[in-house]
């Protein structure tokens, strides 16, 4: 990694759009999601990835370092890259905290400041799936890896729950942008496959579940939500002045939780599991 590639010019609407984003994802508390709900994730992307001592890694949408710290801990040679400044803080916190040596860096996964073929492996935990542009997305994750490389995605479905919790709460939302991507269509194999085309083989792709026991019942996991995760928090904003949409989105946030077996010891969270070498 000697010289960085030269950034093509981003559109003004881009930047707007992705400064939203990086606001968004600021607000609530992620870092206590990432660490009290979906922990056990990181480390599952890590060993499908093949990751150990002396893999160069880059963890692109990496907040707060859950798959990179592993990434880590397992002796890689790790950056880890997000658009949100505040989530790699905390994420340089904690490695600090354990003596862990990572990268961090703010970097849009749609215009990757990295060289090309520069790691080995270049992952992503529920991470890029949030960048609206999944074509250019796909595209900047090929080019930083090397020929031979592995790319690794774990993704939330469109069925599964925190899909279904995004389909709940779409039509509270405030209309996306023209051509913004839903993020969990990343978790549709073939759209993932035809994202990468012909540039990967070996491609492996699993659906698996997550056990979430944080919660005793559906309204303590919607109030985590509410006042932790940007994009639940970003809707609430939007609809603030109207009591009887906050009202309704509150009970079906609940009701989707206590459906989803809440109250059965553990819900299932189902992602799909991508892993590919590049060619
Ligand atoms: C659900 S969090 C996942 C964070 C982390 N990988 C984890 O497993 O906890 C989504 C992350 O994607 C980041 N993100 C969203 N859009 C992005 C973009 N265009 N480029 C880079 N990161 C982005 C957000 O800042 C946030 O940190």
């Amino acid at each position: 990694m000697t010289s960085e590639k030269t950034a093509a010019p981003v559109a003004p609407e881009d930047v707007a759009l992705k400064a939203k984003h990086r606001a968004m994802w600021a607000m609530g508390d992620y870092p206590a999601v990432a660490t009290e709900v979906i922990a056990s994730l990181g480390p599952v992307l890590v060993d499908a990835c093949g990751i150990g001592p002396g893999t160069t890694v880059l963890d692109v949408g990496a907040g707060s370092g859950n798959a990179a710290l592993p990434a880590a801990r397992a002796g890689a040679t790790v950056t880890a890259s997000d658009l949100t400044p505040e989530l790699l803080d905390a994420g340089r916190q904690e490695a600090d905290r354990e003596g862990l040596a990572l990268g961090w860096r703010e970097d849009d996964v749609e215009h990757l400041g990295v060289d090309d073929a520069s790691y080995d492996v270049v992952m992503s935990c529920v991470g890029a799936m949030f960048a609206p542009h999944h074509q250019e997305t796909a595209d900047e994750i090929v080019r930083a890896c090397r020929p031979g490389g592995t790319i690794g995605l774990l993704s939330w479905t469109p069925q599964g729950f925190i899909g279904q919790m995004f389909a709940t709460m779409k039509p509270y939302a405030p209309p996306p942008p023209p051509g913004a991507q839903p993020p969990p269509l990343w978790g549709d194999a073939d759209h993932v496959r035809t994202l990468f085309g012909d540039r990967v083989e070996d491609v492996q792709a699993t659906v698996q579940t997550l056990a979430v026991d944080r919660f005793a019942d559906g309204e303590e996991f919607r109030d985590f939500f509410k006042a932790t995760y940007g994009p639940t928090i970003a809707v609430y904003k939007a609809i603030a002045d109207d009591p009887e949409k906050v009202a309704a989105l509150d009970a079906e946030l609940a009701a989707l939780a206590e459906r989803s077996g809440v109250r059965d010891g553990a819900m299932l969270w189902e992602y799909l599991l991508f892993t590919a070498h590049r060619v």
